[in-house]
């Protein structure tokens, strides 16, 4: 740890003579951490934190979240001041590098974005083995990963440079390949980059246009996708951003912990909940149905969540999920749509929501995906594309997270313990004598 020891804590097994004294850790902000790193030699005794809820994994300098005040900063930016008046490609370089950029700086990397963004012309080919009705975070998995077939020039973690390139063609490329996924799932030809094109505009571009006739993007839209891709960007050690580390620890290639980040934000309960609030929505139908279904939300046996709601960290309302509402109310405004229901349903589902027991005592509020469904229904993108969307945004995120771990000297391969609750040794039997 970069950090100094400013305290400690006895830690000693009841009925025994067995103590340790463990290093208190203060981070810059939040919770003191206690090192437990010499409990099993001192102690013989490991830990239990299933989820890992209570547990620092890493030492990191990127995001910070500060759960029960409802705070989000990247690199001790708010996100509120860094959604008005940022745009992505600088927040790219903020999580990358620790610092905004000079204007030649930022000018240096968007080149360096720009530069990359199309693909391998062979990988159009394995579009050709996918089903057409293949969800295309299936079709991300798949080809994201593949990218470590073609880049074998930044395949050596160990090189800064390498580092470098294969942080950049992640950036560049994951939007090109979730337009492909898309336009393939529609029959369309493939859209190539236009560089000239900011990013959000760019990736409009490619989901969008076809070689048939002009296509303008739109300012509003291209707004609207900027800052949900600001709002995306990085989030600390959340459940892709683990999986990312923990393959990466492993000293697999950037492409491949990239490939298992997407994997891993498909769950419903992480990335995919957005597709899953709009599904939700669509299911409840009308203002009047709230009442029944909350009453289902709330009976144990029935399993039926209410998705957008809750958090793993946030025991307030998730700050980007105010901002999404915002923009929500702003982009319907700029796209002339007085009227959706959807927006209405889910204002008035949050409504009686945050004012019901069962959320209030839980802690529940509405997180990111309550409204970035309904932003990205109004911008005409599928419900299927939802979680593509996010993993472009999170993209940024996960490379700086994993290049931060491949920096950190004092990184080694993740590799969690376990309380074994299963058979004790035992011999086998044959076939025949078993009872
Ligand atoms: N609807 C109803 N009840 C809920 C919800 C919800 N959305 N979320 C949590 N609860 C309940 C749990 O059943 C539990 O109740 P209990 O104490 O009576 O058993 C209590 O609240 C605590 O919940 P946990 O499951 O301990 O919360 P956890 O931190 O493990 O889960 C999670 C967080 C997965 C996000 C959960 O809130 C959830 O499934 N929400 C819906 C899916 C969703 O919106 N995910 C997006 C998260 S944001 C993101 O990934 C970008």
């Amino acid at each position: 740890m970069t950090t100094t020891p400013n305290g400690s804590v006895t830690f000693s097994i009841d009925g025994t003579n067995r103590s340790t004294k463990l290093p208190v850790h203060k981070g810059t902000l939040g919770p003191d951490v206690v090192d437990i790193r010499k409990l099993y030699a001192d102690l013989g005794v490991f830990t239990f934190d299933p989820g890992y809820g209570e547990t620092a994994s890493c030492e990191s300098t990127i995001t910070y979240i500060d759960g029960d005040e409802g705070v989000l900063l990247y690199r001790g930016y708010p996100i509120e001041q860094l959604a008005e008046h940022s745009d992505f490609i600088e927040v790219c370089y903020l999580l990358m590098n620790g610092e905004l950029p000079s204007a030649a700086q930022l000018k240096d990397f968007k080149k360096g974005v720009t530069y990359h963004t199309m693909v391998h012309e062979q990988i159009r080919r394995f579009f050709d083995g996918f089903r057409r009705d293949a969800h295309p975070m299936a079709v991300m998995c798949g080809v994201v990963g593949a990218l470590a077939a073609f880049y074998h020039d930044n395949l050596d973690i160990n090189d800064p440079e390498q580092r470098r390139i294969a942080a950049f063609r992640l950036i560049a490329k994951v939007p090109t390949i979730a337009a492909m996924a898309y336009k393939y799932s529609l029959g369309q030809p493939f859209v190539y980059p236009r560089n000239d094109l900011d990013y959000a505009a760019n990736f409009l571009y490619m989901l969008n246009a076809v070689p048939a006739e002009p296509y303008q993007v739109s300012p509003v839209l291209a707004k609207a996708m900027d800052r949900i891709l600001v709002l995306h960007a990085d989030h600390e050690q959340n459940a892709s951003t683990s999986t990312v580390r923990l393959a990466g620890s492993t000293g697999a290639n950037p492409f491949a912990c990239i490939a298992a980040g997407i994997a891993a934000l498909w769950g419903p309960a992480h990335g995919g909940a957005n597709e899953a609030v709009l599904k939700m929505l669509g299911e409840i139908g009308h203002a009047k149905n709230i009442p029944s279904f909350i009453e289902k939300v709330k009976d144990k046996n029935s399993n039926v969540k209410l998705m957008g709601f809750g958090h793993r960290v946030y025991k307030n309302f998730d700050p980007r999920a105010k901002i999404m509402q915002k923009t929500c109310h702003e982009v319907l405004g700029e796209l002339g749509i007085t009227d959706e229901p959807l927006l209405d349903l889910a204002m008035e589902l949050e409504r009686i929501a945050i004012h019901d027991d069962y959320f209030v005592s839980r802690k529940l509020y509405p997180n990111v995906d309550f409204y970035s469904g309904i932003i990205l229904k109004a911008m005409g993108i599928p419900t299927s594309m939802f979680t593509v969307i996010f993993a472009v945004a999170r993209t940024v995120g996960w490379v700086s997270q994993w290049k931060e771990m491949i920096e950190d000297p004092s990184q080694r391969i993740g590799r969690p313990r376990q309380i074994y609750t299963g058979a004790p040794r035992r011999d086998y039997v044959p076939a025949a004598q078993r009872g």
